[in-house]
């Protein structure tokens, strides 16, 4: 195999004390596509520039998220099969079609309809711990909001929201044994999901009303160019955004807050000045960056960064890495609520740049929003526990305490 620095991106051990910052920045200055050794696989290219990250996004036809999938670890054939139906696994042109459908749901006139709800939500999840001084602040606060709106988006009942939550663990804290005891288990929490997300669509359109405008109806009414989800579709779309859509934004809450509790003067600047809220939100999605990295197959040999790459190689996508890049971050490992431009790429960028974004930004924005009024004091009140996980980044308890609220 290619000759390599001695450096190590993969290791479960190293993510689980913190992701590998000094080990990106060896990579970016030293080999910028380096080979990395894999414990039970044949190993892959870390890339971890962020232009060669923002041209590989752009350059599906070279590197395919359908190959291969996007996890760096290999399927075998039949599972592979699987998780080609996911969106995130497909290429053009199959992909595009897949997008426009499922883009109707969510559009920026979507995305502000549901601002209302958001605000509410995220007032009441405060409402709710306010009292009590203080709590666990990744289960009763982070992983509340995204929760409550992925179910309300996908017409889940706020009663079964737990079964969601549950297996959305299951599905992606595939590494961390307080997770999950096997893979059979992740398959198991897939087919319970894909059963519950079955059921939904039956009775949605069982209901009938072809002019409802929540999600799961605009998805299962949609039509581009005489194409329409069908009901496998839909479900493999369902999986995906529970998955998708609940993990990301509550690791971005718990890491955003555990940001500004370990960086006193810049929270007290965005205390002074609210209006930094959306430059605060950006820095941070830059600094805590939840989804570490994507994989992609080269289809064919090619050059990158002057390095050759075989055809079916894996290239896997560092975007904690290219969000740290000195070539297009002043001062990159300083945390700065005020940074402008903020040129990261924690959704990705190019073909499968993600689709719930604005969702995404929203939620973030109205939770932090709604802490920094009423919780302005929150503090560590006990030790933080990272997921086993070099996938995401990714907290699973954060005690705090903070001054009561009425
Ligand atoms: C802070 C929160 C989030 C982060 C950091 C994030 C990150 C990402 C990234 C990096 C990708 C790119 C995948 C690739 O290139 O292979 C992606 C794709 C995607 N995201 Fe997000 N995401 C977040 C929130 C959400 C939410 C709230 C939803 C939905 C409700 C969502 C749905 C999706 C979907 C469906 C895709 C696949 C898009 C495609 O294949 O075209 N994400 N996300």
């Amino acid at each position: 195999m290619p000759p390599s620095l001695n450096v190590d991106v993969y290791d479960l051990d190293t993510y689980e004390r913190g992701v590998p910052h000094d080990a990106y920045r060896v990579l970016r200055a030293e080999a910028p596509v380096h080979w990395n050794p894999e414990p039970d696989g044949v190993g892959f290219w870390a890339v971890t520039k962020h232009a060669d990250i923002v041209a590989i996004s752009k350059d599906p036809q070279t590197y395919s998220s359908w190959r291969g999938g996007t996890n760096i670890k290999d399927y075998p054939p039949d599972s592979l099969e699987v998780i080609r139906m996911l969106m995130v696994n497909m290429d053009p042109p199959q992909h595009n079609k897949f997008r426009r459908l499922t883009s109707t749901g969510f559009t920026p006139r979507m995305i502000a309809r549901m601002e209302e709800s958001i605000r509410r939500a995220a007032k009441e999840i405060v409402d709710e711990v306010g009292p009590l001084g203080s709590c666990d602040f990744v289960t009763r606060i982070a992983a509340e909001l995204p929760l409550i709106i992925i179910c309300d988006i996908m017409g889940v009942p706020q009663s079964d929201r737990h079964l969601v939550f549950d297996w959305s663990n299951r599905l992606i804290g595939f590494d961390d044994p307080e997770f999950q005891t096997s893979l059979e288990d992740a398959q198991l929490a897939a087919s319970e999901l894909w059963a519950y997300a079955n059921q939904l669509a039956e009775e949605r359109k069982a209901a009938g009303n072809p002019e409802a405008k929540d999600i799961v109806s605009v998805l299962l009414n949609a039509e581009v160019d005489g194409e329409h989800l069908d009901e496998m579709e839909f479900d493999a779309f369902f999986l995906l955004l529970a998955v998708a859509g609940n993990e990301t934004t509550r690791n971005l809450i718990s890491g955003g807050m555990l940001a500004l509790i370990e960086h006193p003067a810049q929270r007290a600047r965005l205390l002074a000045d609210p209006t930094l809220i959306d430059s605060a939100v950006e820095e941070m999605l830059r600094w805590v960056t939840p989804v570490i990295h994507f994989r992609r197959t080269a289809t064919k040999d090619t050059v990158l960064h002057g390095v050759p790459i075989k055809e079916n190689d894996k290239v896997v996508l560092y975007y904690a890495s290219a969000n740290r890049d000195e070539d297009v971050f002043a001062d990159p490992m300083s945390f700065d609520v005020g940074r402008t431009p903020n040129d990261h790429i924690a959704f990705g960028i190019g073909q499968h740049s993600c689709l719930g974004l604005n969702l995404a930004r929203l939620e973030i924005k109205a939770m932090f929003q709604e802490l920094l009024a009423r919780m302005p004091d929150i503090e560590l009140d006990g030790p933080v526990r990272r997921l086993r996980s070099n996938f995401i980044n990714g907290i699973k308890s954060m005690p705090v305490r903070f001054t009561p609220t009425k």
